[in-house]
């Protein structure tokens, strides 16, 4: 199968209370990772590419162009998207161009004006051409490629407003926030994601800054309409910390463990291990 849209996935995830994992790729190790964890937990799966790590990955071009071989390559039969992540306006125009298969327009740092007026005109682009969009109400805290953010808690009425557009999916910040939470992290406001997925009719929601948040507020936020959990920062962390035991114990000076396709290969299985972990947690498991 190609590469398709996440609004089948995610629309069925909604119904039937469970959610798909939108896991952050860096580079082809971390990318073969997710979608061979996803075959063998026949799991729908969505990877996330931020502009910075398109950029990393030399452009949206040779991310769409190796995620789509490797697809095909690795006979994965499983449901695919292939989703910008939190994208600019250009950014979205040029990952449409590529080939990507989901979008996500972050319009929260616009007044609620303009964030109406952009997504409704990138509404318009995917819905032309069959590519699902993300659109955010109420920025996620934290710092995603350089942009920090204080995790806000969105206007379920700005939501509503934004959902009512047409997007296939709506991110709201809800005390959210990316990377590692603070110890004095006040938890996710339930009563606003109540409120949320009460206007917003049967828009899946999305959940961003998956990484630490305890199990039972995860379950929690799928039984209240939370279709789409985004992960990045745990992957990279157990990759750190696996890459490091490595190297700590000198295994790179034993043999040709130097070669990257050994030196890497202990991230790689942990980046694997969580991915299945979280499939596991969100109910998506022998949903493909
Ligand atoms: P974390 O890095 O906190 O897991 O968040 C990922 C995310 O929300 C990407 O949009």
């Amino acid at each position: 199968m190609g590469l398709v849209s996440a609004k089948e996935m995610l629309d069925i995830a909604y119904k039937n209370n469970y959610a798909v994992g939108q896991f952050n790729i860096n580079n082809l190790e971390w990318t073969k990772a997710v979608l061979l964890t996803a075959e063998e937990n026949k799991s729908p799966v969505i990877l996330g590419v931020s502009e910075g790590a398109a950029k990393y990955m030399a452009g949206y071009k040779v991310v769409a162009d190796m995620v789509k071989a490797m697809v095909e390559s690795l006979n994965i039969t499983v449901p695919v998207a292939l989703h910008l992540d939190h994208g600019s306006y250009e950014g979205a125009k040029k990952a449409i161009e590529a080939g990507f298969s989901s979008i996500m327009f972050d319009g929260s740092h616009y007044a609620i004006e303009e964030n109406i007026k952009l997504t409704k005109d990138m509404v318009s682009r995917t819905r032309a051409l069959g590519i699902s969009l993300e659109a955010e109400v109420g920025a996620i805290g934290g710092e995603e490629d350089g942009v920090v953010g204080n995790g806000e808690v969105a206007d379920p009425a700005e939501c509503k407003l934004i959902a009512d557009l047409g997007v296939d999916f709506l991110a709201a910040g809800i005390g959210n926030i990316h990377g590692k939470y603070p110890a004095n992290w006040q938890g996710l406001n339930f009563d606003v994601l109540n409120e949320i997925n009460k206007v917003t009719g049967d828009t899946p929601l999305v959940l961003h800054g998956g990484t630490g948040i305890p199990a039972d507020m995860i379950k929690r936020a799928i039984s209240m309409g939370v279709s789409k959990i985004n992960v990045n920062t745990e992957c990279q962390l157990v990759f750190a910390a696996a890459t490091r035991k490595y190297i700590e114990e000198g295994l790179d000076l034993v043999g040709k463990g130097f070669d990257p396709r050994k030196l890497l290969g202990p991230g790689t299985q942990a980046i694997k291990n969580v991915v299945k972990e979280k499939m596991e947690l969100f109910g998506s498991v022998n949903k493909a």
